[in-house]
């Protein structure tokens, strides 16, 4: 299985555009840019499955060739999976709207509910192409297939974790909202754990992630309180249901539990001191053996 990021930052990418922290300055002096979160991912190196739709979208499949057509129409993108109803997950739907086929989308129940209502992607898009919603359920493993109902030799299994809806969405009904996934290469056994926002490592985080050859984990804040550094009315990182990478009870104390073979943190967000190279923060996960993502990383499983 291949595996790409095409957006390393969480949302409102790196530099957000009306961020004016120490890494949203550093990154437009030096053209630094991340975009916002999105994994593809491809056991034949053909038909590509997206791991969420961000809101570059547009940048991101044109960065690799990978992911260009290969004829007068058409997409290498042969299906979605959405780990949440986030908007830096799902925008990116709306930018694929010129298809000419319905598009599979794979996400949990709550995600498909929140899509055709409270934020409604898929009623808009009913008329365009449309998506082709089709269910995640919990800890049950699926074969992945394309629009025709081909096989894309990779296998799911998901994961609900503990977080609360969307802010657009406070009051909606309790369904999981977000969802770790465990993905297999049928032929290579090769197996990818996608962890991009979670509130804990918990038992639900480590059955999609106990052991695989590559996890992908939240990365989005290094410390509780970051964003309350920037904004004085912020959220804490808890709050916003992402457990910080650093300090007591934090992800870089509890990741080695899981002995995942290679550990990369995404979704990382613009204040994060994790984005600065020679950050005493960066040497403590380094030293760890665990990698701060980058967009364009690729992996081979
Ligand atoms: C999250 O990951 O917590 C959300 O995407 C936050 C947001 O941008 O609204
Ligand atoms: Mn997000
Ligand atoms: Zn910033």
């Amino acid at each position: 299985m291949r595996v790409i990021i095409l957006g390393s930052a969480a949302g409102g990418g790196v530099p957000q555009w009306n961020c004016g922290c120490a890494n949203c300055v550093a990154a437009r002096s030096r053209g630094a840019n991340r975009t916002q979160s999105s994994v593809a991912v491809s056991a034949d190196g053909e038909r590509w499955i997206l791991l969420n739709a961000s809101p570059d979208l547009r940048t991101q499949l044109a960065a690799h060739r990978e992911l260009w057509p290969c004829g007068p129409r058409g997409s290498p993108v042969a299906a979605v999976i959405l780990t949440d109803a986030e908007i830096d997950h799902t925008l990116g739907l709306l930018l694929m709207r010129e298809s000419v086929t319905a598009l599979p989308v794979y996400a949990p129940a709550g995600v498909t509910a929140l899509l055709g209502a409270e934020w409604p992607l898929y009623r808009m898009l009913a008329a365009y192409a449309g998506v082709e919603p089709r269910a995640l359920a919990d800890g049950r493993p699926i074969a992945l297939t394309d629009a025709s109902g081909t096989p894309l030799g990779i296998c799911c299994s998901t994961s609900a974790l503990a977080r609360r809806p969307p802010r657009y969405a406070r009051a909606a009904a309790a369904a999981p909202f977000d969802v770790g996934l465990r993905l297999t290469d049928e032929r290579t056994g090769g197996t990818l754990a996608y962890v991009p926002t979670t509130g804990a490592v918990d038992d639900a985080v480590r059955r999609v992630a106990t052991g695989a050859d590559l996890l992908l984990f939240d990365g989005t804040f290094w410390s509780d309180d970051e964003l309350r550094m920037a904004s004085v009315d912020a959220p804490t990182a808890r709050e916003m249901g992402h457990l910080p990478v650093g300090g007591s009870g934090g992800s870089l104390e509890l990741l080695a539990s899981l002995r995942a073979k290679h550990t990369v943190l995404v979704h990382l967000n613009n204040t994060n001191p994790l984005l600065r190279a020679g950050s005493p923060e960066r040497a403590r996960v380094e030293a760890a053996g665990i990698v701060v993502g980058a967009d364009a990383m690729e992996f081979e499983l």
